[in-house]
């Protein structure tokens, strides 16, 4: 049998969609993979259901059909504070997934040095790998995941070629502060570097925290590749829609890798999304009242039934300690990975473990999502409780 490549052996499948796969085969409530359990709004499924018949259905331009672009543009020039050109700023690709690998693989050469934030979402540490670039990871500190600008000029100053940064960040619900935001744009100037985003949760904000585009600051859409998606503003992850906005040089670039990646993305599903990209201001703030409700229900459940959590600023992902099990005689010696295990044969919960997103040996958090109906959030919570009656003692608390 002929060898595979060196490269396919440096990272493992994502343990987020493995524990989804677990889940499904015990028939557990799924809070591992960050997806809703409703449906998108009426006026994208009535769009769906029209291209069906009127098309399109062929290819569509390779960096994304033109209409879909103009209504992209109009939403992400509010966002970015200027006017994007959707024929020179944008490249349409299948999520912000491929956005983010493409934006890897047009800036980095084998060996270019990226710094990723510990812990991070799980695809950027497989992207880096197969972009060829060595990552250095920069601790987010729980609980309230501040991090050290120092050891980021640190990074830049070895020769960094780019930061990523996720912004609202998965898996600790971190929201960056505009402060946080301009002190590594400044660095990044500094060092001629670039800044590559990941803000697919920018409506899932939770007040008095707001998100600010990096690329909006002064000085920083030149330096600054930002990948984003419909999937999670628009509850169609399945949709497969992403971006890359950036300057025209880089885009120019991206363009080429994303055409040979996938040459495009779903013609029919990119002309029904237009009708999104068309909604109202509204539209948003009843997101982010919907989710700030999910957050209230669910956290505020979490402490009703004694398990520690923090609140997240952002996202729609909570970490939880589980400690307090870990110490219990029957977990010991239990990985992360062993008692989210448990957790769906036993409670009927799925979770991801920590340790997935985590540099540093982090072994107590587990990561559960609440984009779910309430139905199923107040189903998961009672499931929960039977796990919190383990321990001696229940007193509510945050972390
Ligand atoms: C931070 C982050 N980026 C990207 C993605 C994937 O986005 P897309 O569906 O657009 O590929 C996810 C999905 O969970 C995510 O959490």
């Amino acid at each position: 049998m002929p060898l595979l490549s060196e490269r396919v052996g440096t990272f493992t499948d994502s343990v987020i969609r493995r524990m989804t796969r677990i889940s499904n085969e015990y028939g557990a409530i799924n809070l591992s993979q960050g997806f809703p359990d409703f449906d998108p709004p009426r006026v994208l499924l009535d769009a769906l259901a029209k291209v069906s018949y009127a098309g399109p259905h062929q290819y569509s331009v390779t960096f994304g059909a033109q209409n879909f672009r103009e209504a992209l543009a109009r939403k992400v020039s509010k966002t970015m504070g200027r006017t994007v050109d959707p024929d020179t700023e944008l490249c349409v690709t299948c999520g912000s997934t491929e956005a983010m690998m493409a934006a890897m693989m047009t800036i980095c050469n084998p060996g270019d040095k990226v710094m990723v934030f510990s812990p991070f979402y799980e695809n950027y540490g497989a992207d880096a790998i197969l972009s060829g670039a060595r990552p250095i990871y920069i601790p987010l500190v729980p609980p309230e995941y501040h991090f050290d600008l120092k050891l980021i000029e640190n990074g830049f100053r070895q020769g960094a070629k780019a930061i990523v940064i996720c912004n609202p960040s998965n898996p600790s619900g971190k929201v960056f502060t505009r402060r946080e935001l301009a002190a590594i744009g400044a660095l990044a100037l500094q060092y001629d570097a670039f800044v590559v985003t990941d803000e697919v949760y920018e409506h899932m904000v939770y007040a008095p925290n707001v998100h600010t585009a990096m690329a909006s600051l002064p000085g920083m859409f030149d330096h600054t590749i930002t990948c984003n998606s419909l999937s999670k503003t628009y509850s169609i992850t399945g949709w497969r829609l992403g971006y890359l906005c950036g300057p025209a040089r880089v885009i120019d670039g991206a363009r080429k890798v994303h055409d040979f990646l996938t040459v495009g993305a779903a013609a029919p599903l990119q002309e029904a999304a237009v009708a999104g990209l068309e909604l109202p201001e509204s539209y948003y703030t009843e997101l982010q009242t919907i989710y700030t409700r999910k957050r209230d229900f669910f956290c505020s459940g979490l402490d009703r039934i004694g398990l520690k959590h923090n609140i997240p600023q952002g996202t729609y992902f909570v970490m939880l300690d589980i400690r307090a099990f870990l110490d219990l005689p029957q977990f010991q010696g239990y990985t992360d990975l062993e008692f989210c295990e448990w957790m769906i044969k036993n409670i009927g919960v799925a979770a991801v473990p920590g340790s997935s997103f985590f540099r540093e040996p982090v072994n107590h958090l587990i990561r559960l999502h609440f984009a779910r109906q309430q139905s199923t959030l107040a189903e998961a919570l009672h499931q929960l409780e039977k796990m919190a009656a383990l321990l001696p003692d229940t007193k509510q608390s945050i972390i």
